[in-house]
């Protein structure tokens, strides 16, 4: 592997829902920088190829981030492959939308379950493990719409919401313990998941954001590699916005009229 740089040299991370979308896209930049990863999902045949395309450096695991258990034997095997565990990318994550009046309360449940109580079972599981090496990184992938109201996300907002309230709760908690917690709030992103409901990269494809356009997972990447290494060592309970500036306000277009 051809290193871009060592930025992420002496570290080794879980990144949940790994096997294709932002997750895959934030392996390959761990891997590119010199640390090691595990990928964590459920889509067994997409997360093994995933890693074998990044070598000797990633691993693949079966992990249901809503079943405690499943976490107890990643953080195991991620230990015995690589002898630590300093970071963890809570990226897992599902999606559903209609009107808040017609949400099926099963689907409000299943999303909250996946999206903040798995965030919520890998924040407890890395505890022990981080603590015993000195400290670590807890990067916690909420949304833009953990910021703002978006219609038609009620369960969806509501976790990201949530993830985005859990992250600081744990940061002040975990400070002592050099662990630290930040959300990082991707906008309109091309990934599988944006690609069912018909969201395609291009110029003016996101006419509500003020850069005009949707991102790839790969400008994404970066901010989840800084927050995982030792160039955010007093970085603790922040949230990074990296969505074309969908959260910093109304787009021109809206505030002229035009
Ligand atoms: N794409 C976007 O525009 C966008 C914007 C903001 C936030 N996000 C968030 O980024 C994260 C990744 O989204 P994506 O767009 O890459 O979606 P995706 O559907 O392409 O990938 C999600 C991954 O999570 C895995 N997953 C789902 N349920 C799981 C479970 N119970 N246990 C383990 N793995 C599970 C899936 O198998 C899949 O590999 C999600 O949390 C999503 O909410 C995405």
């Amino acid at each position: 592997m051809n290193h871009l740089s060592n930025q992420l040299a002496d570290k080794t991370a879980i990144v949940t829902g790994g096997a294709r979308g932002l997750g895959a896209a934030f392996a390959h930049h761990i891997v590119d920088r010199g640390g090691s990863v595990v990928i964590a999902d459920v889509l067994d045949d997409e997360g093994e190829r995933t890693a074998a395309a990044l070598g000797e450096h990633a691993r693949y695991v079966h992990l249901d981030v809503t079943d405690p258990a499943h976490w107890t034997a990643a953080v195991k095997y991620t230990i015995a492959e690589f002898g630590a565990l300093t970071g963890l990318v809570n990226n897992a994550g599902i999606a559903t939308g209609q009107f808040t009046e017609h949400e099926p309360l099963e689907h409000f449940r299943a999303v909250l379950d996946v999206n903040l109580v798995g965030v919520f079972n890998g924040i407890q599981s890395v505890i022990g493990p981080m603590r015993a090496a000195g400290g670590g990184s807890i990067v916690n992938i909420s949304s833009a719409a953990g910021m703002l109201g978006l219609a038609l996300t009620a369960g969806y907002g509501a976790s990201k919401w949530g993830v985005r309230g859990l992250s600081k709760i744990v940061a002040v908690e975990l400070g002592p313990d050099r662990i630290r917690v930040n959300s990082v709030h991707p906008g309109m992103t091309y990934t599988p998941m944006t690609a069912q409901v018909g969201i395609h990269v291009g110029e003016g494809n996101c006419p509500n954001t003020p850069m005009g356009r949707v991102g790839v997972p790969e400008e994404i990447a970066g901010a989840v590699g800084y927050l995982l290494s030792d160039d955010a060592t007093y970085v603790t309970g922040a949230e990074i916005a990296v969505d074309g500036g969908w959260t910093a306000g109304p787009t021109l277009k809206y505030v002229m009229g035009q």
